[in-house]
């Protein structure tokens, strides 16, 4: 597993680049973290070159990908090259995959500048790229050589952003920490002390991960909310309806406590407590009966679908997690109709 710091990025960067020599340097960004965050760490880069890509996951393209590898061969980085991932999920997953495929694999780390790297996407080894317009779908597991999260980042961060990267602290909550789940909902955005509620979301994932670092059983319950969100979040990317991963993640939720309720034993009252908590922090987003077909088409890419069926994490009570659960297509329409009856 990576080495994970939570800590000052002014201290925790020069210690991590004290420990090894690299050939060269280079620091992904886009360009928000291009105005935003690097400034915070530029005092504290050796010597380095940048290499610029557009934000947003519309851009987490194969084509994206060969602008970097260009930059990375025209800046003759070599294989005790380093790449400095800053910024959010999109340039970690793909700034990852390119540092772990160039030249058979640089070192790289990531700086994760929003809640959602923070908490979930830039630990844990997963890197990859959307193809064809599906999610994560061409990727490899390999873990960054350090992850140097400070919360200092969240400072740069549009509301919209913070409460997208909230939704996974959510859902470490729902699969594995009741109490956790209360608390952190409790305060929602106004948290007093980001730096605990990220390390203990960081080590909800990591002892999960730990466990089943290839999500061939156990990791799968950090999919929890994902096998539909991201049905969700495919459908309408790059529509003038694009939700942010954890805005989708968080109907995903909802529809997936339905089907717990239905299928894994989640208690009605339990339900609905979800329902009220994810609700008031993310309101309703309208998604058409027209929308419910294409939706679950996509869900059938999800890498947890064997065989035709669509298999899903869910919950067995807020707290606990269950995976493997094949649901068919009827109960899937009927938990996106449940959202879509909900009231306003
Ligand atoms: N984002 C879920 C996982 O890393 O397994």
């Amino acid at each position: 597993m990576s080495e994970i710091v939570i800590d000052r990025i002014t201290s925790s960067l020069p210690d991590f680049l004290a420990k090894q020599e690299f050939s060269k340097i280079a620091v992904l960004v886009d360009e928000h973290t291009k105005e935003l965050c690097l400034p915070l760490i530029s005092e504290h880069l050796p010597p380095h070159s940048l290499i610029e890509i557009p934000s947003g996951e519309v851009n987490k393209t194969l084509d994206t990908c060969q602008s970097i590898w260009s930059e990375l061969t025209n800046q003759g980085v070599d294989r005790k090259g380093l790449l400095i991932n800053l910024g959010g999920g999109v340039i970690g997953d793909m700034g990852g995959f390119c540092a772990a495929t160039y030249k058979r694999g640089i070192a790289f780390i990531n700086i994760p500048t929003t809640l959602l790297a923070a908490v979930d996407a830039s630990a844990g080894g997963k890197l990859g790229i959307d193809f064809n317009g599906f999610k994560n779908h061409i990727g490899l597991f390999q873990e960054p050589a350090a992850v140097l999260i400070d919360p200092l980042f969240l400072q740069t961060l549009p509301e919209r952003e913070l409460r997208s990267g909230f939704s996974e602290v959510i859902k470490h909550g729902l699969i594995a920490d009741k109490d956790y789940f209360h608390q952190v909902t409790a305060e929602q955005l106004n948290q007093s002390n980001w730096n605990a509620v990220i390390a203990h979301s960081v080590h909800i994932k990591n002892e999960v991960v730990k466990n089943d670092p290839r999500e061939s059983g156990l990791r799968k319950i950090l999919n929890f909310g994902h096998t539909i969100g991201h049905g969700i979040e495919t459908h309408f990317l790059g529509t003038d309806k694009h939700l942010l991963h954890g805005e989708a993640i968080a109907i995903g939720m909802i529809c997936e406590g339905f089907l717990s309720k239905k299928l894994c034993g989640l208690s009605e009252d339990e339900l609905n407590e979800l329902v009220s908590i994810i609700k008031g922090i993310y309101g309703k987003v309208e998604i058409a009966k027209s929308d419910f077909v294409p939706i679950i088409k996509n869900m059938y890419q999800d890498k947890k679908s064997t065989n035709g069926l669509l298999n899903h994490s869910l919950l067995k009570s807020i707290g606990e997690a269950t995976y493997d659960i094949a649901v068919d297509e009827k109960d899937v329409l009927d938990a996106l109709f449940y959202y879509n009856q909900l009231p306003d």
